[in-house]
Parts: C-alpha cells; structure tokens; sequence
C-alpha cells in the first residue's frame, strides 16, 4: 500500500524523489506528491494521477528547489483519489509535512478531539490528523512531538516527516508498515521499500516497531521511543531491483499470500471495538434489515467464489436467503428484486464491467446496494449506497489471493453484524464468532510457515493432466476457488464439485492416478466426505485431503496425503482451507514454468463485457 521516499543531502531532493516514487510504481497509486525544504521553506506539490502529472506540474522537480525532501505515492484508504488528499499532508500552521503508509484507526476520534479544539481539517484522510496531531503536541522538541503522537495513534504506519524548524532533519517511525534508511556519503534516504533508493545505496537499516530515525545529511540517529539511543545494524542489499520490487520473493502472487495475516488484520481491526463490531462506514440499519426478504450476492471471478461463500455465511448466521449469482447471468435474467431486496457487490478493483452493470441493473430495480471493494473511489465504490473497504492495499498477481482474503474477512464481520442486529446471535454467541475472525490472521500464519509440505505434494503431482477438488457446504465453496487458482496459473483441467454430486456424474472421470483434491473441514459432514473419498479411492484416485487438526487421524488412514488447518467457527474455514490451495496452485504453477503473476489471456481488472 503506499510509497514513501525521503531524501536529504547536498543535491536537488525534488528530481530523486520522483525517480524513487517511480521505482514504486509496481505497487499501484492514485496519487503521488512531494514536500521540499528550500530557500522558501517548506513547499508542497501534490497531484491527482500518474506520477507523470505531478513531474508536469513541478517541472521535473526543478520548480521546488531544495535538498531535503519526502515523497509519496497514495492508495486511497481514507478519502477518495484527489489533489487534496493525497499526501504530503500538512499541519494547519504548516510546521510540518507528513508522508504516511498504513491505517490510523481511531484518526475519527483524534479528528474530533482536534476540531473541538479549534485545530481544521482540510483532506479526508487520516493521515492528516498525524500532521495535526504533531503541530498540537509541538513545543520547539520534535522528538517529543514524535512520541506524543505515537502514544496517541492506534493503527499502523511508516510515517516521513519534516519539520519546517528543523531545515536540516528528516524524521521518520513506524509500526507494523515496513520502513527503511538508506544511508549514504553525505546524504541518506528513507523508504518504504528497497527499489526506491537501490540506485544511490545498498546500505540500509530496517527500523522497527515505535522506532525513530532522525536524518541529517551526515548522520543517522536511530533512538527508541523513550529516546534512548539505539545501535542498529547495517544490511548490505544483494537483490537486483526486480526482486526487489517483489520484496525478494520470486512472484507478487507469492508476496501477496504472504501478505494476507496483514491484509486481514488490517481489514477487521479497525472494525472492532471493545469487543464488538463497529461498521461506522455503513448506514444499513435494523429497520433495513428487517425489511429485506432476500440477499443477492453479486460478482465475477474470484469475488463472485467469496459470495458463495457469503450465502453460507449469511444464510446459517442470520436466517434471510442468499443467493450469489455471477454478474454477466444476473445482468441479464431478469431476477426478482426490488426495494425488499439487499443486494451485495464483491469486487477487488471496483471496475468490473459486469459487476457495475449488475450494480446498476440493482439500484434501477430499487435494490439497496451494499458494496465491498478494494479501490476507494473506484466507480462500484462511487455508485453504491454503503461501502465496506477491504484494506488490503494493491494487489498486483493476477490471481487473486489477498483480496479474497479480505473479502471473505468483511463477509463475516457482515453476517456478525447482521446476526447481531436482528436478534439471531446471542450477544455471547456474536463475541465468540468475532473472537474466532481476530484469530484468523495469526492462524493464516501458522498456515504459510508450513508451505514445503504443500511444496512437497506439488513437486509430485505437478504433470497432472486434470484435478478434482471436491467437498461439502463451506468446504464446496472454497474448494470453487482452489480450482480457479490452480486452472488460472497453472493451465491444468480442473473441476470442483460438490461431493454430493460425484456420483451423478464426475466419478465416471476417475480413473488410476487421478489427483483428487478433498477439502474435508466442516465437522458435521466429515464422515460423508471420508464415504467420497472411499468412493474415489476405490477407483484408483490420489488423494489430497485438507482438515482439521483434529481430523488429521482419521483422514490420514484414507488420504494419500493430508494438509491440517486449524480449527475455526465452520463458516470461516475456507479463510484457513485456501491457504494450501493458494500454495498448491503456485507451486504447481512454478514447477511448471508458467508466467505465474501474468497468466495466458487473462486481465487483473476486466472493464469491458
Ligand atoms: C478478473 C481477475 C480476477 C477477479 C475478477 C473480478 O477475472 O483476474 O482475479 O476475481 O476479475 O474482479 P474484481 O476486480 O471485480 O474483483
């Protein structure tokens, strides 16, 4: 999400600036802007768009002049894409400038808290209240400043700031967003990634959590936040700046499951509150709710599988029928909706031809439209009547995985809310459920430290000419999307049904050989899928079981091999189930020599019919 870039030193900032937010580019922007300390103080260039606008408008950076500088480019989060928006964001009395990757999650009460106090606000965006929040604290001591606002702040954040009484200092700390020092000879850098100052140093310091650097063009102090002074080593980067765009992983698809505990966490952490849900960014009230007879989820692809999901989901917690239908059908077949009608848009880069289509066809019905989206400000954000926001930042592997991560993630928070609304969950039994979706992030974790298993299962099986993945409820619905991810990069055949289904059909396919994907999570129905897997086994399949630790036994007397997951509430199992697949598709794929990030024939984002 987001780039940072700070420099300070004897040579024009402006002109590296762009060039190092250039180096950014791989990771998807709305808008892009600079703050230079020059002759004239602090000045502040900012635009809507393509980096190219904003070297337009300061002339390759040659109309602000001046040697300490920080850049950024934005992927809106708070706010839609605009001038004003878009970072540096300054304090009201223009002491300092900020560049902010990550979330301030309480930036609405800090918002308030400032208002009430005089101080006013002129973006949207949280990372203003930073700016704000540091000139309030200001007392001629930076440092202070720094840690006063950091005790403040919940959320997460890389933060580059300048300070307009300190020409000579470049500041900057994080938590939980990435943030490194570049150190140079007689000048030195600040990034959120590596590419951006691979062509000036291989010289960096990582800084860690409720760390603070503070630049100067001959020195870098890097001190806790109680002020103590900090001894950090110094790494020597060996990567070419390809890798190092992937974040020395080999695909983004790779960087992107891995990124997922993040992208999950940061999607439902600043939805929770004390213990309970708090979805401030829709309207949807009890009263609506009642009024709805029936929910249509609606989306394509990857986003449209989340939906099936979501019908589970929605159906077991809160009682109202769901249907998830794939846009291109539901844009055409005249379905019954209207006014008592709730109708869900899934959609990652909030574009999708059918899926706005769909939108549309919905709310010219009088359908309320509830969207969840990746791209703020993106037309299915801008259309719908309430926005839930998936903060999983740019995903750039055509194959979908943090977004559908973070879909499924506000899927749940939805159904809870929901639930909880019209009386159908205890208050006890909503705790509990929202207890297990906090869980899944570190549980998302514990999947991805064991990948060589799965890369192991891959390297045996990666010539198979087609592969079934079968399973049951919940289990049915990730197991749509793990053949999607496996056909999409890989080009393998393959199918997933319900288990139910085999023998009206697919079990005629199964011959000596044949690999046999069982995701088998969902308790109540195991011992069903355990007969399936018998059925199949029986005519001569491979068979990859996915369960529950404490399923592993048993499946394992049946399975040819057997990944477990940790158990969940049963309708938040496939959060855990696609994990493996995730893996299994990439290293399938991998071992194959496919084009993994850029697979055949296919686009990330689909704007035409
Ligand atoms: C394309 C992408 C998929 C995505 C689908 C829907 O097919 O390759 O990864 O799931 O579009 O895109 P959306 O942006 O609406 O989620």
């Amino acid at each position: 999400m987001c780039g940072i870039v700070g420099y300070i030193g004897r040579e024009e900032s402006a002109p590296f600036l762009l060039e190092g937010l250039e180096k950014l580019e791989y990771r998807g922007y709305d808008s892009a802007g600079v703050a230079v300390y020059g002759p004239d103080g602090l000045r502040v260039a900012k635009a809507k768009g393509r980096l190219k606008v904003l070297a337009e408008k300061i002339d390759g950076g040659r109309a602000i002049p001046g040697t300490v500088g920080i850049g950024h480019t934005r992927w809106a989060t708070h706010g839609a894409p605009s001038d004003v928006n878009s970072h540096p964001q300054t304090s009201a009395g223009g002491k300092f400038a900020v560049v902010h990757n990550g979330i301030i999650e309480n930036y609405l009460y800090l918002k308030n808290h400032l208002i009430r106090r005089g101080v006013e606000f002129v973006s949207e965006t949280d990372t203003e209240v930073v700016a704000q929040l540091l000139e309030y604290y200001y007392d001629g001591n930076v440092m202070e400043a720094i840690r006063k606002v950091v005790e403040k702040v919940e959320g997460s954040y890389a933060l580059g700031i300048l300070c307009e009484d300190f020409p000579d200092r470049l500041f900057a700390v994080r938590k939980d967003s990435p943030l490194i020092v570049g150190l140079g000879r007689g000048e030195n850098y600040i990034a959120s990634d590596i590419p951006a100052i691979l062509s000036k140093t291989r010289d960096i310091c990582r800084l860690k959590d409720n760390e603070i650097a503070v630049l100067t063009r001959s020195n870098v102090g890097f001190f806790d936040i109680d002020g103590y002074f900090l001894e950090k080593p110094v790494e020597y980067i060996e990567w070419d700046v390809e890798s190092a765009e992937k974040g020395g992983y080999e695909h983004f698809m790779m960087k992107e499951i891995c990124e997922q505990p993040k992208a999950v966490h940061d999607t439902i952490s600043p939805r929770i509150r004390d213990g309970r849900i708090v979805l401030d960014d829709i309207a949807l009230t009890k009263e609506d709710l009642e009024r709805f007879r029936k929910i249509f989820v609606v989306a394509c692809g990857t986003a449209y599988y989340v939906g099936v999901v979501a019908k589970y989901a929605i159906e077991s917690m809160v009682g109202i029928p769901v249907e998830a239908d794939v846009a291109s059908e539901f844009r055409y077949r005249s379905p019954v909706i209207g006014p008592d009608t709730l109708v869900l848009i899934i959609s990652q880069s909030g574009e999708t031809a059918d899926t706005l289509a769909a939108l549309r066809e919905a709310k010219h019905a009088g359908c309320r439209v509830l969207s969840i989206v990746n791209v703020v400000g993106s037309s299915i954000a801008n259309e719908s009547d309430d926005v839930l926001y998936t903060w999983a930042g740019p995903e750039i592997s055509v194959a979908s995985t943090k977004a559908y991560s973070t879909q499924l993630a506000l899927v749940y928070l939805l159904a809870i809310h929901f639930a909880e609304l019209l009386g159908k969950k205890s208050p006890e039994e909503c705790a509990a459920l929202l207890a297990a979706v906090e869980k899944l992030p570190e549980q998302i974790e514990s999947l991805l430290a064991h990948k060589e298993n799965i890369q192991f299962f891959a390297s045996r099986y990666f010539n198979a000419g087609d592969i079934y993945f079968i399973g049951r409820n919940i289990d049915y619905a990730a197991s749509l999307e793990a053949s999607l991810k496996l056909k999409e990069i890989s080009y393998i055949h393959s199918e997933a049904y319900a288990a139910g289904e085999l023998k009206h059909g697919p079990i005629s396919l199964i011959e000596e050989g044949t690999l046999v994907v069982a995701l088998a999570t969902h308790t109540g129905l195991f011992d069903k899928m355990m007969s399936n897997i018998r059925e199949v086994k029986a005519r001569g399949a491979v068979v990859l079981g996915i369960t529950t630790e404490d399923k592993l036994e048993a499946l394992t007397a049946q399975a040819d091999m057997v990944f477990p997951i940790p158990s969940t509430e049963t309708c938040f199992l496939p959060s855990l189930s696609i994990i493996p697949m995730q893996l299994f598709a990439y290293y399938v794929a991998s071992m194959k020599g496919c084009d993994i990030d850029k697979p055949r024939n296919l686009a990330k984002s689909v704007t035409v019919e």
